[in-house]
C-alpha cells in the first residue's frame, strides 16, 4: 500500500485539490450500466483486465456535473447490438486528473467521496464526452491542461478536441465568425459589430452608448456589462486592468427577445427566450421559454458555424438576439457544453446518448480488436506488479482498512485527514 501511495504522490495525483463537500452528488454518479456488477450502493468495480468482460467493455468518460446521471441516460446500450457494453464513468474536470504516454494512451483518475472517503478510481477511457466548459470563471478554472492530456493520448471525443481548445477564448471563435460573415454576407449571417482589446489600455475611444462589454471568457452572464457612459465606461476600463484579461465592446441591442438555435449531432431546435425579470441578460433572472419552428436561415446558421474548427462541433448552438425592429443579431456560438432546457432536456440527452453511440460504433468497429486497452485499472509500468489484483484504488483520507464487500473502498475518516492507499481484490 505504501508503495502505491508513493507512487501515485511522485506521480503528481494533485492532493491538495480534494473537493469533500461532493458526498452525495458522488454517489449518484458512478453507477454503471446495466452489465455490469453492482453493489449495494450502485458502485462497481472494473473486471479483470484481459477477462471477457473486460474485452466486451468499452469505458465512456464523461464530463459533467453530478445533476446529469449519466449512465442512467446510457443505461442498456451497447455497441453493434451487444459486441461491446457501455460503461458510464463521470467526473467534473475539476474531480479528475490523468497521465499520458506516447505509446499506451491516457489513464484517467477521478476521485469519488464516499461515507468520510475520498476514493480515486484509475482506468483508461475509450471515448470521451465532454459536457463540462474548459474554462470556468476565473483563471483556477481553467482545464486545458487536461483536454492536452486527452488529446496527448489521442482519445477519441465529442465535441473534438481540437474544437473544445479552439472554443476556449471567445474572440477566437468571434474571429471565425467575423470571417463566416464576409463569406456570406450580412443579411444571410447578421453578426454583432465587435471590437476587441487585448487589455485595458486601448480602451479610450468611446464607443456609442449604451454599450456592452464583455471581459474575459466567462459563460453565463459573467463578464458582462452594460454601460452607458463614458464614465462608466472608464470605470469599466480600470476594472479590465485589475483583471490581467482583454475585453471586447458592442452596441447595446434593446431586444424583444433572444433566439436560440441548437444541433445535436443531425438535430435541430431552435428556442425563443423572453426575459420577464429585469434583467437585460435573458440567460440570467427569469424568462419565459418557447420552442420555435427551425427556418432555413437558422439552420443555415448551425450547419455553417458546425463546421468551425474541422467540423468537430457535434453539440453547438447559435444565440441570436432580436432587436425591437425584429432585426436579428447573432452575438455567439455555444460549442460541447451548452445548457439543455428543462423541457426538451431528456430528449435531449437521449439524442447525444444517441450520437456518442454511433460514434463509439465507427471508432470500434465488430470484428477488430480494441486498439486501446480497456477494463484493467491499472496498466502503467509503475503498477506492474499490482497487476493481480482485479481492481485498484487510493483511498485518500481513512486509515482502516478498506471493506472489499463494497466493490470500492471504504474507510473510516481519519481526524488529521491522513493520506492513506488501498487495494480491493
Ligand atoms: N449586445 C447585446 N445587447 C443586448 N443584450 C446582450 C448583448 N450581448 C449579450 N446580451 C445579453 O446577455 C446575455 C449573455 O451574453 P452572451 O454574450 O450570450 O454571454 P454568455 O452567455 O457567455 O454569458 C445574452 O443572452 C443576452 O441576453
Ligand atoms: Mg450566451
Amino acid at each position: 500500500m505504501e508503495f502505491l501511495q508513493k507512487l501515485k504522490i511522485s506521480g503528481g495525483v494533485n492532493l491538495s485539490n480534494l473537493r469533500p463537500s461532493r458526498d452525495n452528488e458522488r454517489t449518484t454518479s458512478f453507477s454503471s450500466t446495466a452489465s455490469s456488477k453492482t453493489d449495494s450502493k450502485g458502485d462497481v468495480s472494473l473486471p479483470p483486465r484481459g477477462s471477457p468482460a473486460a474485452k466486451k467493455m468499452k469505458i465512456l468518460l464523461v464530463i459533467d456535473s453530478p445533476d446529469t446521471d449519466w449512465a442512467k441516460i446510457f443505461k442498456g446500450r451497447q455497441l453493434h447490438g451487444g459486441t461491446y457494453d457501455i460503461r458510464v464513468e463521470q467526473a467534473e474536470f475539476g474531480d479528475l486528473n490523468l497521465a499520458s504516454y506516447s505509446d499506451s494512451g491516457t489513464m484517467v483518475d477521478i476521485q469519488v467521496y464516499r461515507e468520510g472517503t475520498v476514493v480515486v478510481r484509475s482506468f483508461r477511457p475509450d471515448f470521451v464526452l465532454i459536457r463540462q466548459s474548459v474554462r470556468g470563471i476565473g483563471p483556477k478554472e481553467d482545464y486545458r491542461n487536461i483536454l492536452l492530456g486527452l488529446q496527448f493520448g489521442n482519445v477519441p471525443c465529442v465535441n473534438s478536441l481540437t474544437s473544445i481548445y479552439n472554443f476556449a477564448e471567445k474572440p477566437w471563435v468571434f474571429a471565425q465568425l467575423i470571417q463566416l460573415q464576409k463569406r456570406l454576407g450580412k443579411d444571410a449571417f447578421p453578426l454583432v459589430e465587435q471590437a476587441y482589446y487585448p487589455n485595458y489600455k486601448e480602451m479610450l475611444i468611446t464607443p456609442k452608448f449604451p454599450v456592452v462589454v464583455k471581459v474575459g471568457h466567462a459563460n453565463g452572464g459573467y463578464g458582462k456589462v452594460c454601460v452607458h457612459n463614458h464614465r462608466s465606461f472608464q470605470d469599466i476600463a480600470s476594472i479590465v486592468a485589475l483583471s490581467d484579461t482583454y475585453a471586447t465592446t458592442e452596441p447595446f441591442i434593446p431586444g424583444k427577445c433572444d433566439v436560440r438555435i441548437q444541433k445535436i449531432g443531425t438535430h435541430y431546435r431552435a428556442f425563443k427566450r423572453t426575459s420577464i425579470s429585469d434583467n437585460w441578460k435573458t440567460n440570467t433572472g427569469s424568462a419565459v421559454l418557447e420552442e420555435i419552428e427551425i427556418t432555413d436561415r437558422y439552420k443555415m446558421w448551425v450547419d455553417e458555424c458546425s463546421q468551425l474548427f474541422g467540423g468537430g462541433l457535434d453539440i453547438m448552438c447559435v444565440e441570436a438576439i432580436v432587436g425591437k425592429d425584429n432585426k436579428e443579431y447573432i452575438i455567439e456560438v455555444n460549442d460541447t457544453a451548452m445548457r439543455l432546457f428543462s423541457d426538451t432536456q431528456d430528449e435531449d440527452q437521449r439524442r447525444i446518448a444517441d450520437l456518442i453511440v454511433e460514434k463509439m460504433e465507427k471508432q470500434y468497429p465488430p470484428k477488430l480488436e480494441p486498439s486501446t486497452a480497456t477494463g484493467a485499472a491499472l496498466t502503467g509500468n509503475c503498477y506492474k506488479s499490482l497487476q493481480s489484483f482485479q481492481c485498484a484504488f487510493k483511498v485518500l483520507g481513512g486509515s482502516s482498512t478498506p471493506s472489499a464487500s463494497e466493490g470500492a473502498t471504504k474507510t473510516e475518516k481519519k481526524k488529521n485527514g491522513g493520506l492513506f492507499s488501498g487495494l480491493i481484490e
